[in-house]
């Protein structure tokens, strides 16, 4: 009856026990669920005490509990009990069982009492239920494995199958969940890991765990486990790439930025704090750079990053977290070139001077240029400046050569400034140049040139020996010696006499002088050549034709051909008394051997005997005519002085006597001359005389004044001036002095002079003078017959005077000075 089995089992022996019990003691057993409705019937209980329905009401039959609640009444009227108050089995006996109500029935008149009771079944009537349906765990993630954490029980204050059976868990990898008995039959309820938590990975975790009884149908409690995974520090620092490439242009300034290292760490919180820093770099490298602790930025440190210098950055960068968990990874940086650098220009080899004749193609410069930024920027290109003959050739790798061009002339052009500018490929590009002076050496290929084709000069007769005729010129393109030129006097033959006694010409100077004093009568014009020829070896020559023409001076009276002038004879024209006006007496024939106007004459009458003349001579023919009737006054003897005048300047001139008679016949004209011959002869001889006797005196006189004034002059002279020479030779002038032809100043005057008498018994002097300008003044009052004759008569009037020939300048007022240098 006690065991605790199964409800109908338990309902059968309880009916059994009734039975038995009835007949002895009046004891009834029910067995009712729990939570039956109020008024719900639990038992006919007056038939099952065998008891008449009004003994119930008459017996006035009541319940007692004791003290204990009334759940349960009892209907007299029906014999019935009933449920009074809903019986909950949980709170009435917990977790006890059998669970059971006893009380008694009393009944009075008479007295009698049954005990009845009424067992109460469970009923699945309660869910498992957690106290607390929220557990939270908080579990680092660097929890081992088989960790153990316990969990809330549920609890399920039904009994029996209905209490609580099992936990379930809802499907996790990470723990299972392990149910421990106990002494007691409580189960401890633990969640066991058994896969490492990842926080990275999965930071919270939301389980459920059900707590299912075994009640039919089956009730369930569910309670929520949250677990939290606490971060570790299980995870290094990684960087996103393990190397960076970066690239800073050369010469950026310090501060800027030249790349981005990032790293992330998985973890969380100070275990994901990351810092970084550069590792494992040489120590000029790391001078350079440094890298922002934060935020990774690497930086340049200082501003001198020179591509030339170096072109590649390697540098470690280590990332580390606050566990002293760490990473690293390479930044290589590269330089970037800039165009920073012009080409620089060395000069390997290098002529000063070059020769004219070189050929096209010859090297003068060699240079190498250098330019050490890279690519388009270190790429270089040279160019010459314009217009000069000489290029430039890149022969190998960064060196060139400049060469010439073309024919060189340094004539054209003696120096050369050859700029060669390099320029880089760069953007912007940059140059640099460098100025060579290159000068050209002079080669003999220059001809003189005179500077006429031919020339033609002229000379007045009667000149001075030595006299500077004119000056030829040859220009010599060439330099220096090349360009010296020499004149020569080519040797030829002029009437069969060397040219060389007719003119000479200055080596150095080329002034032509006259060797000789020149007579116009005996030569006009003649022909010389003069060769230039340059200092150069060989020496280039070319020569010129020069024609020299040799003008006339009025330097010859006229002579009388007719009529004759003869000593002795007596000539003498006839003309009738009868003669007609016109007729024609004779006629005066003259000639002058010079030339032109020197030559021309014209015929005067100087005078006649009588006043009234009775004769004319013609102007132009030298016809001599009457121009009246002779008369019988006309003397028989007329002598006519003819006086015969060229046209020179000044003139010189002839005097002619024509004795005419007028008479019819010749025995008349006889008597009447032979004393005027006779007289006439003898006057003449008597004044020869007298002029002879003078003549000798005044020339002894001269000659020693002469000689005294000479030597006094000379030694004056030869004092004064090293050179003296009174020869007419070619001047040799000093070096020097050779180009001072251009100049027109002399510094030193050359004099030659001369002193001689042109004809002894005349007494006549001549002083000349030749400077270095061949300019001919001729004085108008030279030489002339005319002069002579007064000369002749001044002698013989003054026969005390003495004839100066002066050897200074003061004597340019003599009569004969012809030539005066002009200085
Ligand atoms: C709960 O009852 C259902 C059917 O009603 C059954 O499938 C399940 O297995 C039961 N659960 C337990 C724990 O007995
Ligand atoms: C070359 O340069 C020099 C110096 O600058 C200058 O004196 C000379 O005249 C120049 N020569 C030529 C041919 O330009
Ligand atoms: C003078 O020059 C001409 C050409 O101008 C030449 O033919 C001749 O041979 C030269 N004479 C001498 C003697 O050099």
């Amino acid at each position: 009856m006690e065991t605790p089995d199964g409800t109908m089992r338990r309902q059968v022996l309880l009916f059994i026990s009734f039975l038995s019990l009835s007949s002895v003691a009046g004891q009834v057993s029910y067995s009712i669920p729990e939570e039956m409705a109020k008024g719900s019937l639990i038992g006919n209980i007056a038939q099952d005490l065998g008891l008449d329905r009004k003994r119930l009401t008459s017996g006035k039959g009541r319940i007692f509990t004791g003290d204990s609640a009334e759940h349960i009444e009892l209907n007299r009227e029906r014999g019935v009990l009933l449920i009074k108050e809903k019986i909950d089995r949980e709170a009435l006996c917990g977790q006890t069982t059998p669970c059971a109500l006893h009380f008694q029935i009393i009944l009075e008149n008479p007295m009698e009492f049954y005990t009845v009771v009424v067992e109460i079944t469970d009923i699945n009537d309660n869910t498992p239920v957690f106290e607390k349906t929220d557990m939270k765990f908080k579990i680092s993630e660097s929890a081992v494995i088989g960790a153990k954490f316990l969990l809330e029980r549920a609890l399920d204050p039904d009994v029996g199958m209905n209490s609580l059976q099992s936990y379930y868990l809802t499907k996790t990898e990470n723990f299972v969940l392990k149910l421990k008995d106990q002494p007691d039959g409580e189960k401890i309820v633990e969640m066991v890991l058994q896969k490492p938590l990842d926080r990275e990975k999965e930071e919270e975790i939301f389980l459920v765990l059900t707590a299912v009884d075994g009640g039919e149908p089956n009730l369930s409690g569910t309670a929520q486990i949250h677990v939290t995974v606490l971060d570790a520090n299980d995870n290094a620092p990684v960087f996103t790439k393990t190397v960076y490439k970066a690239t800073i242009t050369e010469n950026a300034p310090k501060g800027t930025v030249i790349t981005r290292v990032t790293a992330s760490d998985a973890d969380k919180g100070s275990n994901s704090k990351i810092t970084y820093s550069i590792s494992n770099t040489a120590a000029d490298v790391r001078d350079m750079f440094e890298i922002h602790e934060i935020n990774g930025n690497l930086i340049l440190k200082t501003g001198n990053v020179d591509y030339e210098k170096r072109r590649l950055y390697e540098l470690d960068v280590q990332v580390s977290d606050q566990g002293g968990l760490s990473d690293a990874c390479k930044v290589i940086v590269d330089v970037a070139d800039t165009n920073d650098n012009p080409p620089s220009i060395n000069i390997m080899s290098n002529s000063n001077t070059v020769s004219e004749n070189v050929k096209p193609g010859t090297v003068v410069t060699m240079l190498n240029i250098q330019d050490s930024d890279a690519n388009e920027n270190g790429k270089v290109m040279c160019v010459l400046n314009e217009n000069i003959p000489f290029a430039i050739k890149s022969s190998t790798n960064n060196f060139f050569s400049v060469v010439t061009d073309s024919d060189l002339d340094r004539e054209r052009a003696s120096e050369y400034n050859i700029t060669v500018t390099c320029s880089d490929e760069g953007v912007p590009s940059l140059s640099s140049s460098v100025t060579l002076t290159l000068h050209i050496s002079d080669v003999n290929d220059n001809v003189p040139v005179f500077e006429r084709s031919s020339y033609e000069a002229y000379i007045v007769e009667n000149n001075t020996p030595g006299l500077s005729i004119f000056t030829v010129k040859a220009r010599d393109a060439d330099w220096n010696q090349n360009a010296r030129v020499s004149y020569i006097l080519e040797e030829s033959s002029v009437n069969g006499v060397p040219v060389s006694s007719y003119v000479s010409v200055g080596a150095d100077s080329g002034v032509i002088h006259a060797v000789r004093s020149f007579d116009y009568e005996q030569i006009k014009d003649f022909h010389f050549r003069v060769k230039a020829q340059d200092g150069g070896s060989p020496p280039l020559s070319s020569n010129v034709t020069v024609k020299l023409l040799i003008q006339d001076q009025n330097d010859n009276p006229p002579q009388v051909l007719y009529p004759v002038q003869t000593g002795g004879s007596l000539v003498a024209e006839m003309v009738p008394r009868s003669a007609d006006v016109g007729y024609l007496v004779t006629k005066v024939v003259a000639v002058d051997v010079d030339s032109g106007q020197n030559a021309w004459l014209s015929y005067k009458l100087q005078k006649a005997t009588d006043r009234a003349a009775l004769f004319e001579v013609g102007l132009q023919n030298g016809e001599i005519r009457t121009i009246r009737q002779v008369t019988d006054k006309d003397v028989v003897k007329q002598r006519l002085t003819v006086i015969v005048e060229d046209n020179g300047q000044p003139s010189r001139s002839a005097t002619v006597i024509v004795n005419v008679a007028v008479a019819d016949s010749f025995p008349e004209v006889l008597s009447e001359f032979t004393d005027f011959t006779h007289d006439k002869e003898y006057n003449d001889n008597l004044t020869f005389y007298l002029v002879l006797a003078l003549a000798v005196v005044s020339f002894l006189f001269i000659t020693c004044l002469v000689v005294i004034i000479s030597v006094k002059v000379y030694r004056w002279r030869q004092s004064r001036i090293l050179y003296h020479s009174n020869l007419p030779v070619i001047p040799y002038y000093p070096p020097r002095y050779s180009d001072t032809l251009g100049t027109g100043t002399l510094q030193h005057v050359y004099n030659y002079e001369v002193c001689r008498t042109t004809d002894s018994r005349k007494s006549d002097c001549k002083f000349g003078r030749a400077g270095s300008q061949n300019v001919l003044i001729m004085d108008p009052s030279s030489t002339g017959t005319m002069q002579r004759i007064q000369n002749e008569k001044s002698i013989l009037d003054e026969p005390d005077s003495p004839i100066e020939c002066p050897p200074s300048p003061a004597a340019s007022l003599s009569p004969y000075r012809s030539l005066m240098p002009t200085l």
